[in-house]
């Protein structure tokens, strides 16, 4: 049996949506384009804003691009610096370097591979300007400390909770507690509309706000011409293209609907995983992620830990002859070619350094059938057995 590390889950209703938007554009209906900011993208903004509280949710082309969007409101000056886990995908720091910012690296927490307060309070510099958690799993940063942290120091906070959608830190949503916070809907995510992400707006500074929806639309107040506030728009800062097209928000919308739906599909692979592989984790063989009490996830990855780097790659070429695709990540960015360039050193993070080689990734899908789990879960077991 082949089984793929991912699989893009469908609803049933994507091509309706898509079909509807069509055929209103085709009629002429009021507020319909196939451009941005059209009645699906205005949809999908409300679920977002009604099911996890965030006061503003906008659209964007990419999870990358909500971080790039936030990162450009927040107006860095040259020396400021920002820091964030390296222990992530290059979005999160490409977006700081981007907007003219030093990304300072602070090593991961070894329970949840989250970024540890201590090292973000060891990182900070009176020229320390914001801090940019990585939800990492879908799994919650401990906020707490990190909100407590920007409060002491007035720093802003961005969440990149590109892999956190529908999770919760507490009773709140992740992506909802930072100034901003960062979705991504690419197609490797929970809920998916092929590349897309949002950027939620959680923050009082309501000129900061403003500016978000001004870089989004090419540095125009488009925005405001579209709500009846201004009587024409015009240049009036920087800005670029982060508006997907409503074709895109048609199809997201479709998944946002059966957002639970697709949540509990995943949980039920991931409790499978858990509950099996516990056995070999209490006789010391692997490591299992930890999820803590403040923590509600998303079942957005399964991932295992294994003793040492040589064991982890064996184990990943065992699965690959049974035709199971299972992937290994990140090279700490810190110690990637670009990360090495700007001047960090490899050894500057052992816990980064030394998860990274251990861990391995398992298919994790919402349309996985009993079949495949069955299988799985037989030779996965029938491995570990063997460490
Ligand atoms: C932690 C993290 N940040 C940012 C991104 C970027 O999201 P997108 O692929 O939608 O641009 C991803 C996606 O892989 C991610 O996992």
């Amino acid at each position: 049996m082949q089984i793929p590390f991912n699989k893009p889950y469908f609803t049933g209703n994507e091509l309706k949506y898509i079909e509807d938007l069509f055929n209103s554009v085709q009629n002429g209906e009021n507020g319909s384009h196939l451009s941005g900011d059209g009645k699906y993208t205005h949809k999908a903004q409300e679920f977002m804003e009604t099911k996890f509280g965030a006061k503003k949710a906008l659209l964007t082309t990419s999870g990358t691009s909500a971080l790039e969007l936030a990162s450009h409101a927040l107006d860095f000056k040259p020396g400021d610096e920002v820091i964030v886990p390296s222990y992530t995908f290059s979005s999160t720091v490409n977006a700081i370097l981007l907007a003219g910012a030093k990304p300072i690296f602070a090593d991961i927490q070894e329970d949840t591979l989250n970024i540890d307060p201590e090292d973000i309070r060891r990182k900070l510099t009176p020229k320390t300007k914001a801090i940019y958690p990585v939800h990492y799993a879908g799994v919650s940063c401990d906020m707490k400390q990190i909100m407590e942290i920007a409060a002491e120091n007035d720093l802003k906070v961005v969440e990149d909770a590109a892999q956190g959608v529908n999770a919760k830190y507490k009773d709140k949503y992740l992506g909802t507690i930072g100034d901003f916070g960062c979705y991504s809907f690419h197609e490797t995510k929970n809920y998916v509309c092929g590349e897309g992400g949002a950027l939620l707006i959680n923050t009082d500074d309501q000129a900061m706000a403003e500016r978000v929806e001004i870089i989004r639309e090419k540095g125009t107040d488009r925005s405001k011409f579209f709500r009846g506030e201004v009587d024409k728009y015009t240049w009036v800062d920087l800005g670029s293209s982060y508006l997907p097209s409503d074709i895109l928000a048609a199809f997201l919308y479709a998944q946002l609907e059966k957002l639970d739906e697709i949540q509990e599909k995943r949980m039920k692979v991931w409790n499978a995983y858990y509950d099996a592989f516990k056995p070999f984790e209490d006789e010391g063989k692997i490591r299992l992620p930890i999820i803590h009490d403040y923590t509600k996830h998303n079942a957005h990855m399964f991932y295992i830990l294994f003793e040492d780097n040589e064991t982890r790659n064996n184990f990943m070429n065992e699965l690959k002859k049974k035709g199971i695709n299972s992937v290994f990540h990140y090279i700490p960015l810190h110690s990637a070619p670009f990360g090495l360039k700007l001047g960090n050193n490899e050894g500057d993070l052992p816990v980064t350094e030394d998860i990274s080689k251990k861990l391995l990734r398992l298919p994790l899908y919402a349309g996985m059938n009993d079949e495949e789990l069955e299988y799985l879960l037989t030779c996965l077991m029938e491995k570990l057995k063997k460490l």
